[in-house]
């Protein structure tokens, strides 16, 4: 007999560094109008993406673990499925996962693995070593669970709409059509402060930002709505150019220190000229 499937909202299954949780009914608010299709070019866990459910989405991102991992859950959710629950929670089978050489895996193993990885590291990171490997340590007992199977169900329902782009968020952006929307929420580039900005081995630098506010000014003068996120500092200046900017206030954990929090500013530029919650 077949497992019956509970139908659940479709959430993020991941932990992500700079996830946008915490400001979705914000975010919301710019995706009123009908737009034919939602684009997300630094999807990450796709907070926001899975809260809009919207009926067509490219979604890309340049750690292309994340990507296939997203791929798997789309087409073959059974075999991923499979693997999770052979894997036992505890922190001798997180490093020995950890050390697993990911060539020998399926392509179902190897997202199980991802996922598995994220939900029990410390802090919910994505760091690499020099040679590629996943370094994060293991973030003791109350790191996280799996996510049931009726979780990933819908997310793997709400990915069906979905292209997947692995890749720098240039060729995610070239995929834009008039009537789409663009959510941009790439890591921080802020030379002056301690911001986790590792993802995916690469680091996005001050060259990155620049290249974004040329993406920004060419969909602008195409007439293609957007929205980026972006801490509120000097940086941020040049993003926020021509555009509206909205400062927002988030209450985020202090990286190593699951006990403390603080709230940091940031910023919500957009084209969007139009009154919200149309
Ligand atoms: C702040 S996170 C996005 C978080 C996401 N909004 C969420 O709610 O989970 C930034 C993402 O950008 C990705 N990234 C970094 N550099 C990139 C690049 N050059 N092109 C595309 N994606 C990039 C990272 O892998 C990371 O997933």
């Amino acid at each position: 007999m077949k497992a019956e499937i509970k139908k659940i909202e479709a959430q993020p299954f991941l932990r992500w560094a700079g996830s946008k949780k915490k400001i979705l009914p914000q975010l919301s608010e710019y995706h009123g109008k009908d737009y034919k299709r939602y684009v997300e070019p630094f999807v990450g866990s796709a907070s926001l993406f899975f809260k809009l459910n919207p009926k067509r989405a490219i979604l890309g991102d340049i750690n292309k673990d994340l990507i296939s991992t997203y791929r798997e859950i789309k087409y073959r959710l059974p075999g991923v499925s499979r693997e999770l629950g052979k894997l036992k929670k505890g922190k001798r089978r997180y490093y020995q996962l950890r050390k697993l050489d990911e060539a020998i895996l399926t392509p179902a193993q190897r997202a199980a693995r991802f996922i598995y990885l994220n939900r029990f590291c410390f802090n919910g990171l994505y760091r690499t070593n020099m040679k590629g490997l996943f370094n994060v340590p293991y973030g003791g007992k109350k790191a996280g669970n799996i996510p049931s199977n009726d979780a990933l169900s819908s997310c793997a329902k709400a990915l069906k709409k979905v292209r997947l782009v692995s890749g720098d968020f240039a060729k995610t952006i070239e995929c834009v059509k008039s009537g789409d929307f663009v959510y941009m929420d790439p890591p921080f580039f802020v030379e002056d402060r301690r911001v986790f900005k590792e993802y995916s081995g690469s680091i996005f630098q001050k060259s990155d930002l620049t290249r974004l506010k040329k993406w920004m000014d060419k969909l602008n003068k195409r007439k293609i709505d957007f929205v980026v996120s972006y801490a509120k500092c000097k940086e941020a200046e040049i993003l926020g150019e021509g555009y509206i900017k909205k400062t927002v206030k988030v209450r985020r954990s202090i990286a190593g220190f699951s006990d403390k929090r603080r709230h940091s500013k940031e910023y919500i530029i957009t084209n969007i000229r139009r009154s919200l919650r149309q």
